[in-house]
């Protein structure tokens, strides 16, 4: 039995063996890419690409088994180029785990915009400056606190929606002068626009659509009866939007670096705390196969979740568990 709160230095495809089944809320793991580094040892060697895929294949069947029912599976991959053609490892890894675990489900292929990839302009090929990664469950019941993610981000004004209710304001009186409305219903749409384009630009609504008889499609779908009566008396209908904006399936972060890190691929405390807190609830149990500097670690110490970590190289788990001891929660670990 494994302790909680561990780095258990050694290879991942044995150890996991030691887990019960169905003990873990979510496996979050980067692992080494195909033919990118040499750590040492462990997976990421292979000759060929089946070999690698084969290897992680091996571990994703064990990560199925010890994931519980409502758990989720992130796996970030990286891309490799051979005789100047990209193998999209990432998306054969992703291919392959789906056909041959087919109650699996693939949820999303999050990518990871790196806000400063390496900066090595090449002369035939852009800078390859993304990654996925790739969200697995077992059931449909899987966890999943949707309004968690990107909560920072959510907290920003609605500023750029409010420019965009300025824009449409204008060209909604212009439809109004334009329609066939009685002169009484033009004022009371008229005065019913001013009205939103305040409230939009005072942040308290997303953003407005304005529907005007006779200029518009008549509105259909859940509420539209309601609106269909407005636009026969009032000649015009106004839809608000409120909510907060849409949870895209990206995430754009600068590539980790903090001091004194000893590992060459370090992907960032703040991307990891996303998915926690999309895919765990507090107190929740992460497994990390592939610990390297302790990333995942730190961000389950900052967020009050448990973890447990496989790592091959005796120098990464020694710094993962330093950097561990060290850490305070100050943003500079971020
Ligand atoms: C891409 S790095 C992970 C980096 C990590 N996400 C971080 O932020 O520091 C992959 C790690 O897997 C380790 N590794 C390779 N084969 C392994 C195996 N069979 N079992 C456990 N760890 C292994 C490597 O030593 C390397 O540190």
């Amino acid at each position: 039995m494994l302790v909680h709160n561990q780095i258990y230095c050694g290879d991942c495809v044995e150890l996991i063996r030691d887990l019960p089944d169905e003990s873990i809320d979510l496996v979050i793991t980067s692992p080494p890419y195909y033919q990118q580094r040499d750590y040492g040892g462990g997976i990421g060697n292979e000759t060929t690409l089946d070999q690698y895929l084969d290897r992680l294949i091996t571990l994703i069947e064990a990560c199925i088994r010890v994931t519980k029912p409502d758990g989720s599976i992130v796996f970030n991959l990286g891309d490799k180029y051979a005789a100047s053609s990209l193998l999209l490892v990432p998306y054969r890894f992703a291919i392959r785990a789906t056909e041959q675990f087919p109650t699996l489900r693939l949820v999303n292929a999050i990518t990871w915009v790196k806000r400063n990839p390496t900066p090595r302009q090449f002369k035939r090929r852009l800078v390859s400056s993304t990654e996925p990664f790739f969200h697995f469950v077992k059931t449909d019941d899987y966890y999943y606190a949707i309004d968690q993610f990107l909560a920072i981000q959510d907290q920003r004004p609605l500023k750029s929606e409010s420019k965009v209710g300025q824009n449409l304001g204008k060209r909604y009186f212009e439809l109004i002068a334009n329609s066939d409305l009685t002169d009484e219903q033009k004022q009371l749409a008229r005065t019913e626009l001013q009205k939103v384009i305040l409230e939009a630009q005072a942040g308290q609504i997303a953003g407005f659509r304005m529907k005007i008889r006779g200029l518009h499609a008549e509105p259909f779908g859940g509420q539209a009866g309601g609106r269909q009566i407005q636009l026969a008396k009032n000649g015009f209908t106004i839809i608000r939007i409120y909510g907060n904006p849409l949870k895209r399936d990206v995430i754009e972060t600068p590539v980790e670096t903090f001091k004194g890190s000893q590992h060459p691929a370090v992907y960032p405390v703040k991307l990891v705390i996303e998915f926690l807190h999309l895919l765990t609830r507090p107190g929740g149990l992460v497994l990390d196969p592939f610990m390297g500097s302790g990333s995942t670690a730190v961000a389950c110490k900052l967020t009050g979740r448990d973890y447990l970590g496989f790592e091959l190289n005796p120098d990464y788990c020694q710094f993962a568990e330093q950097r561990l001891k060290s850490m305070t929660t100050q943003p500079n670990l971020l």
